[in-house]
């Protein structure tokens, strides 16, 4: 009798299982809905001061502006004024572009600065404190990105972001978790006691008037304020008197770059995304590129063959960007070799649906003469028809934990995306080589993705993530979750990911999420498979142009991230 009743009870909670599968599948969940504008951020507050500014008039390129330092403001964890990151743009007549507002290495940067004497890296050295820190770009970027685009004042632009730092922001559970988790670090890096080890927890409302006076400093004297007045001249003493090598010179110095995306077609899509010194654009090709040839919607949205053609995909591509990318006003980057199709069929020739190819028999492709965290993004569309894909970053969360109290900032860890020793892996655990050496005034290697798509020619899809090692997957799996499996937006930032960067050999699947028979389908494939750790810690936003014109906001469920439209 007991074992009757246990197997109608096995029978009804699998048929229960069964009906909420296909419930789900059967009911898509769309996202937020707008006719003519819309900011997708990490944050509430970030997006909505974003969206206000297109409310009254500005276009997107002033809502990137105000998005940026509000998220400087509510979102500490990534959003900055001492880190960098990208944009990449596409205006309403068809013209596209990237600006490359990444940090730099100081001047006095050298080769082996985070070596010891027996030539092993000092992690510490390139992940906490004042040492870590590269020459911060943002200031530079969002002025850039004003001068050459923007339509509004700007002091009509921060305003709004000043008063947001004055009155404070409510502070969320998983912010306060965060508070938590990182307090020995803020504890061991800072000499004084910072704010956010105040005691804050969920509800609480943390003000910031010391960030709102820099800001309003910004705003009477423009860029120089950062680069050469007294916010810039208080930055230089603190990191000095903190050990760091950052002089003012760095900071006079500090210029962003325009640069050419990178632009590939994947079927009837065209894709444009971040060039160098990002590899996210040139990895993004290479994947899509290996992947384009197979039948992903027929084999099914997270099956065995998906994974399979997808991960092999990655580990060849990730192979390719230890060893030849790096900043390109350094080093010479074979693109157009690493984007040819020849070239990207020939890596795939290996591939066999019977067993992986081990990382350790994937090298980088041969090209003759060739001698040899945390980030957070954004997406806006305004009601001009202007799309614009930022990420940005401190690098690790909360950079390098160095906050600066008399300016209300965090500075940022970058200096370790170099390598500071080839070979040897970063604290995202990827590989470099010469390409990405540190050198004075050189950038970091990133892997920030932000990316626009565009269909039969008009703007169709704006995507990017936070992430580290995981942003160029977790991008591509959001392209491919729209395209290739027919989800919505939001459907597609939240569905399960999986992630492969070439070394370690081990396919991360995001942990609980991923039905355990498929999981032992992928090990019987002999795949090393890891489901413990959380490498895959990307939150994707993205706004995606629906067939009557409408926009769909995707604000991925694992922050508290919000799309905000009108
Ligand atoms: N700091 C993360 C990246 O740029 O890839």
């Amino acid at each position: 009798m007991r074992h009757l009743f246990y197997f109608i009870f096995l029978l009804l909670s699998f048929s229960c299982k069964t009906s909420t599968d296909q419930e789900q599948k059967a009911k898509p969940v769309k996202g937020v809905i707008a006719q003519n504008a819309m900011v997708v951020s990490a944050r509430e507050e970030a997006s909505k001061i974003g969206a206000d500014i297109m409310k009254n008039g500005g276009n997107a390129f002033d809502a990137m502006v105000a998005t940026e330092m509000a998220l400087a403001v509510s979102y500490p964890y990534a959003g900055n004024l001492g880190g960098g990151g990208f944009m990449v743009y596409r205006k309403a007549n068809g013209e596209t572009g990237t600006l490359d507002y990444r940090e730099k290495a100081p001047l006095a940067a050298t080769k082996n600065m985070y070596l010891d004497e027996h030539g092993d890296p000092i992690p510490e050295k390139s992940q906490y404190g004042a040492t870590a820190a590269g020459v911060p770009g943002t200031i530079a970027g969002i002025f850039e990105v004003h001068k050459e685009f923007g339509t509004l004042p700007i002091q009509d632009i921060l305003m709004p972001v000043v008063e947001l730092a004055h009155k404070g922001f409510v502070i969320t559970q998983k912010q306060e978790k965060r508070f938590e988790h990182y307090k020995e670090y803020f504890y061991k890096v800072n000499k004084d006691t910072i704010p956010i080890l105040k005691g804050y927890t969920a509800n609480d409302t943390l003000k910031n008037p010391k960030l709102a006076q820099t800001l309003l400093r910004i705003i009477e004297n423009g860029k120089d304020e950062f680069y050469r007045g007294e916010t810039g001249q208080k930055l230089i003493d603190f990191i000095q008197d903190n050990g760091g090598i950052m002089t003012i010179e760095d900071l006079n110095k500090y210029e962003v770059k325009w640069r050419e995306p990178v632009r590939f077609k994947y079927k009837d899509l065209t894709v444009i995304s971040m060039s160098p010194p990002s590899s996210g654009g040139i990895c993004l090709a290479q994947i899509m590129g290996m992947i384009e040839p197979y039948d992903l919607s027929n084999y099914g949205h997270n099956q065995l063959k998906t994974i399979q053609v997808i991960v092999e995909a990655e580990k060849r591509a990730y192979a390719d960007r230890s060893y030849y990318l790096g900043d390109p006003d350094f080093v010479e980057i074979p693109v157009d070799t690493l984007l040819d199709k020849d070239y990207l069929t020939d890596r795939m020739q290996d591939f066999s649906f019977d067993k992986p190819t081990p990382s350790s028999d994937i090298s980088c492709g041969n090209i003759p003469g060739y001698e040899n965290d945390e980030t957070t993004h954004y997406s806006i569309v305004d009601q001009f028809g202007n799309a614009i894909s930022v990420t940005t970053t401190l690098n690790g969360a909360y950079g390098s934990k160095l906050y600066v109290p008399e300016l209300g900032f965090f500075l940022n860890n970058e200096m370790d995306d170099f390598s500071a020793k080839p070979g040897t892996p970063n604290m995202f655990g990827l590989i470099g080589a010469e390409a990405n050496a540190i050198a004075p005034e050189k950038r970091m290697l990133s892997s920030m993705t932000p990316t626009i798509i565009e269909k039969d020619e008009k703007f169709w899809m704006s995507v990017g993530t936070p992430g580290g090692s995981t942003i160029i997957t977790s991008v591509l799996q959001t392209i491919l979750n729209v395209k290739e499996f027919g989800m919505t937006m939001q459907d597609a930032v939240n569905a399960p990911r999986f992630h492969h960067q070439w070394l370690p050999d081990e396919v991360y699947f995001e942990p609980n999420l991923f039905d355990q028979e498929l999981l032992n389908e992928v090990e019987t494939k002999g795949y090393t498979i890891n489901v413990k750790e959380s490498k895959i810690t990307s939150k994707v936003e993205g706004i995606l142009v629906l067939p009557d014109g409408t926009l769909e906001g995707g604000a991925d469920k694992r922050g508290d991230d919000t799309a905000v439209g009108f």
